[in-house]
């Protein structure tokens, strides 16, 4: 080898009035009956606030998420993270023995999801569709390419094949995960989606880095332009991509010179952005990135 449920965003507000007196009697802060309708869910991540639904319910706690390749690495730190804030976590991982393991050991839920499949996919969507929908959503699941001793592939070693292959999992399986879990965001108050990309993927820093890799900077390039233009078309969803920085995880043959706690902490801050938050943005721990 080269190396939760929420109601409807879109519901009346049938019961609203009562919901709000009821809430006021109680000492619950509300919202203006006119701004009731925009503040029906919680806001990712707020967990231990009061969220008061237009009936009354008290939706703490209530925030599902998904993360892809969740079973080790970044992904198994961001579901321990957003696991320990209150989130209903959803580990995915294309191995059922890895991935029950994972979920075991934090306490949250395991999905078989191999994002370069079509079936497993659909078959995810189906099942956290069944079991109330989601909220969040983290595209983690990634690979590189490199030589047994972990070098990296640069123009004079680059195939075809191995482009073909980083951009099946980094690219299309990520358009892929977030098409089939679109509809089921469509129907949170308040959905988030987060692209793990790369410091890599930016055009301005590899520019300026000897780092003479090939596929992985162009799979992340690509998922920075995926991230504008799917935020540009759901303007009501907070889609911003990530990079983690430099950690110490099998990507890279734990030559990583960061923690995972400390890589995962950009990922978990944007799977909790609140609605007014950021969107189409590119983002590691010190600030925005340059493209
Ligand atoms: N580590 C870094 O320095 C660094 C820096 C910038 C960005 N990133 C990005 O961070 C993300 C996580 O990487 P990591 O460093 O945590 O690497 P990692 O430890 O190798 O974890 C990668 C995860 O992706 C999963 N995966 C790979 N192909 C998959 C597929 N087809 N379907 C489902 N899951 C799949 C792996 O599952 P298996 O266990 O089954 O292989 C594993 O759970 C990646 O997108 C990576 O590009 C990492």
């Amino acid at each position: 080898m080269l190396a939760d449920q929420r109601p409807s965003a879109e519901g009346g507000d049938e019961g609203g009035d009562e919901a709000r007196r009821s809430a006021s009697a109680l000492g619950i802060p509300v919202a203006p009956a006119a701004l009731a309708a925009s503040l029906v869910v919680a806001v990712p991540g707020t967990s231990g606030d009061w969220l008061v639904s237009p009936d009354g319910r008290n939706l703490e706690h209530m925030t599902t998420t998904l993360i892809t390749g969740a079973n080790k690495g970044l992904g198994f730190e961001t579901a321990r993270q957003l696991s320990a804030a209150g989130h209903t976590v959803y580990v995915g991982s294309r191995d059922a023995e890895r991935g029950r393991r994972a979920a075991e050991r934090l306490g949250v839920r395991w999905v078989p999801l191999d994002i370069t499949d079509d079936a497993s996919v659909e078959a995810a969507a189906k099942t956290i569709e069944a079991d109330g929908g989601l909220d969040i959503l983290v595209n983690n699941a990634g690979v590189e390419e490199r030589t047994p001793d972990m070098s990296v592939l640069g123009p004079s070693e680059i195939t075809v094949d191995i482009m073909r292959k980083t951009f099946e999992t980094n690219v299309f399986g990520l358009v892929r995960v977030t098409n089939a879990f679109l509809p089921l965001l469509g129907r949170s108050a308040a959905p988030v989606v987060v692209n793990v990309s790369s410091g890599l993927g930016s055009l301005t820093q590899t520019a300026a880095y000897p780092y003479p890799g090939v596929a992985y900077p162009a799979s992340k390039a690509a998922v920075n332009m995926i991230t504008v233009q799917y935020a540009k078309a759901f303007p009501n969803m907070r889609i911003n991509a990530v990079d983690p920085g430099f950690t110490a995880t099998d990507l890279n043959g734990r030559a990583g010179t960061q923690t995972v706690e400390e890589g995962a902490e950009i990922i978990v801050r944007m799977a909790q952005v609140g609605a007014d938050g950021p969107t189409g943005g590119y983002f590691a721990a010190s600030g925005p990135v340059a493209w």
